[in-house]
């Protein structure tokens, strides 16, 4: 089964830093039986010895009955430094004594002899803990979860293993086991087996249903780490109303994301960051994208990432971007990122681990490749840290004015429609010059508000209904002027108009040219 997505061959990273001869290499991933069989078949392609190290066993030949040696992280090292033999070397639960001043002085001894040595220390951690003193020995490779062939791989052992016994059956074409798949990417190995023995167990078949129980399954692990959660993108493109250059730009890459777009040399879409005022469609738009790529929605919460509630936020990040890549293609949304951002990206509060996970993000950004494209909001420009506006990091900020005579319109025939009203019935033309300076969500605002009165009254709504809304409500634009105009002012040299800049006044019968258009 070819997955579309090109998967990042980690294998073959490790495989050539090892070659490469770097002395001790820091793998980080949760995922230790993965990573066990990774390196076993690394050290058979490679013909060297396998030994593997943890605190209570000590050190043994992978895969035998070995009584373990050297249970002590100093004597281990002592004794790889003495071993002939070409070997790899796992070591299990060593990042805590990374922390011992003994163990620190042996590594760096020892990385200078194993640079002529056909030797390689591997130190497996679920969390990213290296000394200063050892960045310049040790190498990090990130491990991402399963790609769709190793998912593909334990499906099918798993399939083999149901046809063996005759108690269960399997049921499933080429193209639905890849559906299968396809819903257990994001999972690790361990949490894929078990979602798929448990739609298995459930009625005793393994057929196309059971997509459906391994992402609910997905849903509710990825729902646990607590940062980041499926969003459900139940809103079409079509009931965003104006923002038409936003809208322009994004159909032109809904169909970037497969083999053959980068085949004829798109690059692969990194992002798009949305700044404007409140009720302006920005949440509105990300789940629209979603919805009309027919991608997941993921979205991650920059905010709990830096409160710190949800344990060391430097490990929460990287999960949650790993399991992003897992999903993708995939829209990850960051709701009003500058609430993450405030206060926790200085550093001087927290010892500096609010700006290491701002900036794991930010690398992050910079040089992903994979099919991950992120949709931030931001209302605030003053809370952004220029890092994020930097070029490279999105592919285009655009700014979300309030909504011109033209979107207006269009917004309004939007929320009628959605209503069941047919918009003709109204005098539009009245209301758009009434609501100059209204948000898309205020606009939706007065059609409800219109409606409770119409309700209320035990009648259809009427265009006065709507007036009398439009007059009891105070938009946002007046309370938020000075700041809007700031950021107006900001985005001018900094960012792409979301709308087009001029409406032609004559769409809009009857209004009064140039006193509702606002023309830069
Ligand atoms: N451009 C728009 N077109 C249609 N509806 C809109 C638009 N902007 C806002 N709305 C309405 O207002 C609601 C709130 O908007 P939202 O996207 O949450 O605003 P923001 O995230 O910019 O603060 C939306 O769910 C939608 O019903
Ligand atoms: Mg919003």
């Amino acid at each position: 089964m070819n997955e579309k997505q090109p998967v990042k061959p980690v294998l073959k990273e490790i495989d050539s830093l090892i070659r490469a001869r770097y002395p001790i290499i820091y793998l980080l991933t949760h995922e230790e039986a993965r990573l066990e069989s990774l390196i076993s078949s690394l050290s058979k392609k490679q013909s060297k010895e396998f030994h593997h190290w943890t605190a209570t066993q000590g050190l043994k030949l992978y895969s035998t009955e070995d009584v373990g040696k050297y249970n002590d992280p100093l004597e281990v090292l002592v004794h790889i430094q003495k071993h002939d033999a070409p070997s790899l070397f796992l070591l299990k639960d060593f990042h805590p004594f990374l922390e011992d001043p003994h163990v620190v002085r042996r590594l760096r001894d020892l990385a200078h002899d194993l640079r002529g040595s056909f030797k390689t220390i591997l130190i497996a951690s679920p969390r990213l803990n290296l000394p200063i003193e050892l960045e310049k020995e040790i190498t990090l490779v990130d491990i991402p979860l399963p790609d769709p062939q190793e998912l593909t791989e334990l499906l099918q052992s798993i399939i083999d293993v149901i046809s063996k016994r005759n108690k269960s059956s399997v049921d499933l074409k080429p193209d639905e086991a890849r559906a299968l798949v396809r819903a257990a990417q994001g999972l690790t190995l361990t949490e894929a087996e078990n979602a798929f023995s448990k739609s298995v167990v459930n009625d005793s078949v393994l057929n196309v249903r059971d997509v459906n129980v391994v992402l609910k399954e997905k849903e509710q692990i990825i729902r646990k780490s607590g940062i980041l959660e499926f969003f459900p993108a139940n809103a079409k493109i079509s009931e965003v109303g104006g923002l038409q250059n936003l809208k322009q730009w994004l159909g032109l890459r809904s169909k970037a994301f497969s083999t053959k777009a980068s085949e004829f040399g798109l690059p692969t879409p990194k992002g798009v960051l949305l700044l404007g005022a409140p009720g302006c469609g920005k949440s509105l738009t990300a789940k629209a994208v979603a919805n009309s790529w027919r991608l997941p929605l993921l979205r991650l919460d920059f905010g709990k990432i830096f409160s710190g509630l949800v344990g060391s936020s430097e490990e929460n990040m990287r999960r949650a971007l790993k399991v992003a890549e897992g999903v993708s293609p995939c829209v990850l949304w960051i709701d009003e990122i500058e609430k993450g951002l405030a206060g926790g990206v200085s550093g001087s509060s927290d010892g500096g681990t609010g700006a290491r996970v701002f900036g794991t993000f930010l690398t992050w950004m910079q040089e992903k490749e994979s099919s991950v494209f992120v949709v931030a909001t931001a209302n605030k420009i003053e809370a952004l840290p220029p890092e994020l506006l930097r070029r490279g990091r999105f592919d285009e900020i655009f700014f979300m004015d309030l909504p011109h005579a033209q979107s207006r319109m269009d917004i309004l025939t939007i929320h009628l429609m959605k209503r069941k009203r047919d918009p003709k019935t109204f005098d539009l033309k009245s209301i758009i010059e009434l609501t100059d300076g209204f948000s898309g969500a205020e606009l939706e605002h007065v059609v409800v508000e219109g409606l409770f009165i119409a309700y209320s009254e035990q009648r259809e709504l009427k265009n006065e209904d709507v007036h009398k809304a439009i007059r009891e409500t105070i938009p946002l634009s007046i309370t938020y002027k000075e700041e809007l105009e700031r950021t107006r002012q900001w985005a001018k040299t900094r960012a792409r108009n979301a709308d087009v800049l001029h409406a032609s006044v004559s769409q809009v019968p009857g209004s009064k040219a140039n006193k509702i258009e606002r023309v830069e």
